[in-house]
């Protein structure tokens, strides 16, 4: 059949983009808060997941870490269901688009502007010392990721709201400048799982030890949940169940809850199970991918000449409007 322009138009697919840094392991608030959305948008959307190890320049500075950590960020993906065939899973560094965007786009965004994101603001009290310029321009590369490839929709947990709206501001600002380039992408963010509460109830988060891995061991996950805090609850405990809430519905946890009432290690053994019964399928399928780490590679591989055919494509009208080409 022969598809005329406006029908093609019709059926062309949305795109979503996400990057995950190649930082360590992934916990189950990456999972929900991301990860699954990804995958469970790969067949009605044009996928792009993709490592940014360049992002993670910021922290890593082991080359044996660095490889490692991609690897495994490839294999935590195709792990938790990505198709390849589908979705186009790529490394940032592979497609080198991104760092000369990144510089472009330094050029038209002021300092007061960037000085207004607050995940460098937050890295520098954590760590009380002085952070680098790639940590403050961080959200500089992040615009650039997403401006190459004319995005729809990014998948986020509710911490990166504010760099995609940065994104959006920066692509407008460029066309209001240079002429109608960018497409404004919009964030994605899972109202009910938009901030996955870690073990103490606060964020989950790799840097503040509350995690339960996304791959733990049976003995991790009965560590994690063993430690989830309850000091301070009645009958209900508050943090329990809200890692709970993730594995199983409200209508199905009243009966478990009500059961046990007031009886936290009943709960957090019940829970444990949940938690091993949905895990442990993605764990031994992880186990699988990670013994043909070529095979990985060339998903990688495959990932950067679709990734890179479109950022270049993109980068050619960038360069013209910006006069650069003579
Ligand atoms: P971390 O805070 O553990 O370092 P990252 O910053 O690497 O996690 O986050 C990777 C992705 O996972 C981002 O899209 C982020 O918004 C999402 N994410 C991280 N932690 C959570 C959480 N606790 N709840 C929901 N989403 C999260
Ligand atoms: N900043 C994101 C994080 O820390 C990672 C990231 C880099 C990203 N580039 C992106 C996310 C583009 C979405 C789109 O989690």
């Amino acid at each position: 059949m022969v598809l005329l322009p406006a029908m093609s138009e019709a059926i062309k697919k949305k795109r979503i983009l996400t990057g995950i840094q190649p930082s360590g392991r992934p916990h189950i608030g990456n999972y929900f808060g991301m990860m699954k959305q990804v995958v469970d948008m790969q067949d009605e959307y044009e996928s792009f997941p993709f490592i940014v190890d360049y992002h993670a320049l910021t922290t890593v500075r082991d080359r044996e870490a660095m490889r490692e950590n991609i690897l495994n960020a490839a294999i935590d993906f195709l792990a938790i269901g990505l198709d390849p065939k589908k979705a186009t899973l790529f490394q940032q560094s592979r497609v080198s688009a991104h760092t000369e965007l990144g510089w472009i786009l330094n050029c038209i965004t002021t300092m007061p502007f960037l000085m207004r994101a607050h995940a460098f603001k937050d890295a520098q009290e954590a760590k009380k010392k002085e952070i680098t310029v790639g940590l403050f321009d961080y959200p500089i590369l992040m615009a650039a990721d997403i401006l190459l490839y004319d995005v729809d929709i990014v998948p986020v947990g509710k911490d990166q709201q504010q760099h995609v709206e940065i994104a959006r501001d920066i692509a407008e600002k460029f066309n209001n400048t240079f002429g109608e380039t960018f497409k404004l992408p919009k964030a994605l963010i899972k109202e009910s799982v938009a901030v996955v509460p870690g073990t103490d109830g606060n964020k989950m988060s790799k840097s503040y030890g509350n995690t339960i891995p996304l791959f733990a061991s049976r003995e991790e996950i009965e560590k994690a949940v063993m430690s989830i805090v309850t000091s301070n609850d009645g009958d209900m405990p508050e943090n329990v169940y809200a890692i709970h809430k993730l594995f199983k519905s409200e209508a199905e946890l009243a009966p478990i809850y009500e059961q046990h009432k007031g009886r936290f290690g009943d709960l957090k053994k019940v829970l444990i199970e949940d938690i091993d019964a949905f895990i442990a399928p993605m764990r031994d399928r992880r186990e699988e991918i990670a013994k043909d780490i070529d095979a990985v590679k060339e998903i990688l591989d495959n990932g950067a000449n679709i990734a890179r055919e479109i950022a270049d494509t993109k980068m050619q009208l960038v360069r013209e409007r910006l006069g650069v080409t003579l």
